[in-house]
């Protein structure tokens, strides 16, 4: 199959790319860098020409509230329209689990505007909604840093690896669409303070982690549930321990 990877040169895309390649795919990296833009359209057309699936892994340049909203929305638009237009089969997108429970977060606001628009879009579709990766763990302590303590809220996350979203990212781009959402998230529900003072004890950061029941979380507060995963979802295999191992 055709297979277009928009935002195919990040993090998660980049493995995607690989997995479906290694599969025999014929798998598109699509993004700036590769001169396709879902913002301004460029290159949209011709490089969904005869695609059958196409997998929306591009984020924001700006996590800013209304810029985050503004991207995910006109991406998601512009996007669609142009798969309708092509004839694509299967849109594939990746969000973020709770987000619809944590509507003072300007950044999980724009997640759920995007899944309305690819709802709205009558085109083929699997929503995944992942939990956070732990690739991400270092830039959420900077987002909550103030001088030399980090804030956290005083809750549960259940991060993933980006190999183990990749996996399931690759095994729903070559499976039918489900026309709803899937959930995906790491084995384990670890405090975030945790997550984040493990992490930065590994890279010999000096910063304080300090949990808050009142600390924010890209503008919003969490409790324990609000951002991990229902009993329904697929379990990422690589644990918090073997990760950080491999990974400082
Ligand atoms: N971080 C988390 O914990 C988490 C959790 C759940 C879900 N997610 C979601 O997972 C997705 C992938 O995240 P990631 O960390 O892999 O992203 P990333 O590494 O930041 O990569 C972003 C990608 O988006 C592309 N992009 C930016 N602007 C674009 C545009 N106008 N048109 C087309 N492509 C554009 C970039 O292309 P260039 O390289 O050309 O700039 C890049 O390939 C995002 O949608 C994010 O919301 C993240």
């Amino acid at each position: 199959m055709k297979i277009v990877v928009v935002g195919g040169t990040g993090l998660i895309g980049t493995k995607v790319v690989q997995n479906l390649r290694e599969l025999g795919h014929e798998a598109v990296p699509a993004s700036p860098n590769t001169g396709v833009n879902t913002i301004t359209g460029e290159g949209l057309d011709e490089v969904l020409t005869g695609a059958d699936v196409v997998v929306d892994l591009a984020n924001s340049p700006s996590f800013e509230d209304t810029a985050v909203l503004e991207f995910f929305r006109t991406s998601g638009q512009n996007l669609l329209k142009a798969e309708v237009n092509a004839g694509v089969r299967h849109h594939v997108a990746l969000t973020i689990v709770g987000a619809d429970r944590v509507p003072d977060s300007g950044y999980m606001r724009a997640k759920i505007a995007q899944e309305e628009v690819i709802e709205g879009a009558g085109q083929p579709y699997t929503i995944i909604r992942s939990t956070q990766f732990f690739e991400f763990l270092r830039a959420t302590a900077d987002a909550a840093t103030e001088g030399t303590v980090v804030r956290v809220p005083n809750a549960n996350l259940q991060p993933i690896a980006a190999v183990d979203v990749a996996a399931a990212v690759t095994d729903v781009a070559v499976a039918d669409p489900i026309n709803g959402i899937m959930e995906i998230a790491g084995p384990e529900k670890i405090k975030f303070a945790k997550l984040v003072g493990d992490v930065l004890a590994a890279d010999k950061d000096l910063r304080t982690v300090v949990a808050e029941d009142h600390a924010r979380y890209f503008g919003t507060e969490l409790d324990d549930s609000s951002i991990t995963a229902g009993p329904d979802a697929r379990l990422g295999a690589v644990t918090f321990a073997e990760w950080l191992a491999a990974n400082h």
